[in-house]
């Protein structure tokens, strides 16, 4: 079984990913590992912090020689701004005007106080910041290189910020450098640049935008996922893993909502014999049928909400004073859509590598692929002819 844990708050001296279950023999060089980090970091509208710190990377375990070993991978990435903020997070008496005490609408702060009975929000908030999406970007860089050896390739793409959308076609699998080239992750140029353009004017109202990103899985072959169980249905699968980004409030695999107003006769996947076998002339589904994959391109949708930390603060309470308050201000994205389409990246190929484990098992390498061949092998004479 492929699982992964992380440790580590926004503001401490690093964030550490354990990656159980990987194969002996998988290449991963720490280089690899910093790449995916810096992917993680970009996109127009960012804070300042994503200008100011550098993801400082250390290889604990689990990897020798530049290949794994069978063993838990483990991965620190220092914050390299500790130094400074290990003096500005230093204890404080209650009261104190570092504390955070008062919570943001949309965010983790509220919730968090009430939950752990706590009036300082920095208690929640350090866990509950994106920053521990860098230490998934560990678990999902090995989960790539797990999907690569098997010929499965993952990418994302913006496809909407604020109101502005792409009405380009779907990118292909080679087309990563190009879509990390658009600040905006995005291929339609056009729509590229009215969506920097929003998110310019949406920091000169002090306010901030969501959007909607794609993540689009190439070369999965039928059957990944189960139909047998409410917990091993691949959609299932996506959907909570996508869900658990933080800001991510919608997902739809394939045409999913659209589909709700349409009849049967245009939602689905006709089969038809082509030349190469089985085949389907659209791809509405998502790649998905009964919870498992069935050979198209897995296709994931996701609505991030905008950033709930204002420079034009919401209504709220200070829970010290119970006094009525504007929300605390804390350094903040103004969109982070593009960095969430790559995080979104992480968790499909973190969800489909366990899959590919589960089903195919294998201590090593070597073993994993001689069943996945022997398993598309097999599917190569079907349907019997
Ligand atoms: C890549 C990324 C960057 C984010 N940056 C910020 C940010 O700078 N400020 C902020 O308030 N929220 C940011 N968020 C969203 C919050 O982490 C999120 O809204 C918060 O944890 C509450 O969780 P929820 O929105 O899922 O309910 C970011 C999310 C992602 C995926």
């Amino acid at each position: 079984m492929l699982r992964f844990l992380t440790a580590g708050e926004s503001h401490g001296p690093g964030l550490v990913t354990i990656v159980e279950g990987l194969p002996r023999g998988l290449e991963v060089s720490q280089d690899r590992i910093t790449a995916e980090l810096a992917r993680r970091r970009m996109g127009y509208g960012r804070g300042k912090r994503m200008a100011i710190e550098r993801d400082q990377i250390e290889i604990l375990g689990g990897i020798r020689h530049g290949e794994t070993l069978g063993s838990p991978v483990s991965v620190l990435i220092r914050n390299t701004e500790w130094p400074r903020w290990s003096e500005e997070m230093s204890p404080e008496p209650a009261g104190s005007k570092k504390q955070v005490t008062r919570p943001r609408p949309g965010h983790a702060d509220l919730a968090g106080m009430l939950k752990y009975g706590t009036d300082d929000a920095r208690d929640i908030l350090e866990r509950a910041s994106a920053r521990e999406t860098a230490a998934r970007t560990v678990a999902g860089i090995l989960s790539k290189i797990l999907l690569e050896t098997v010929g499965v390739k993952v990418i994302s793409h913006v496809i909407s910020i604020g109101a502005v959308r792409s009405e380009g076609s779907p990118p292909g699998p080679g087309d990563t450098d190009a879509i990390d080239d658009s600040p905006v992750r995005c291929l339609d140029r056009t729509a590229e640049t009215a969506m920097i353009e929003a998110i310019e004017e949406a920091k000169e109202q002090r306010d901030t935008l969501g959007g909607i990103f794609e993540v689009l899985a190439f070369g999965v072959p039928p059957g990944i996922g189960s139909h047998v169980h409410y917990d091993r249905k691949l959609d299932g699968l996506l959907a909570g893993a996508i869900m658990s980004i933080p800001a991510i409030k919608g997902v739809e695999v394939g045409d999913g909502f659209e589909v709700a107003s349409l009849p049967g006769s245009e939602s689905h996947d006709e089969i038809v014999l082509g030349a190469a076998g089985l085949a389907r002339p659209t791809n509405r589904a998502g790649g998905t049928e009964g919870g498992m994959s069935n050979g198209e391109t897995i296709r994931v949708r996701a609505a991030m909400k905008p950033i709930s930390t204002l420079m034009r603060p919401l209504r709220t309470v200070d829970m010290t004073t119970g006094e009525p308050a504007e929300a605390v201000r804390e350094r903040s994205d103004v969109c982070a859509v593009p960095a969430a389409a790559v995080v979104g990246e992480q968790m499909v190929a973190f969800v489909l590598a366990a899959e590919f484990q589960r089903k195919f098992g294998g201590d090593s390498v070597d073993e994993l692929l001689a069943a996945v061949d022997r398993y598309r092998t097999g599917l190569n004479r079907r349907p019997a002819r």
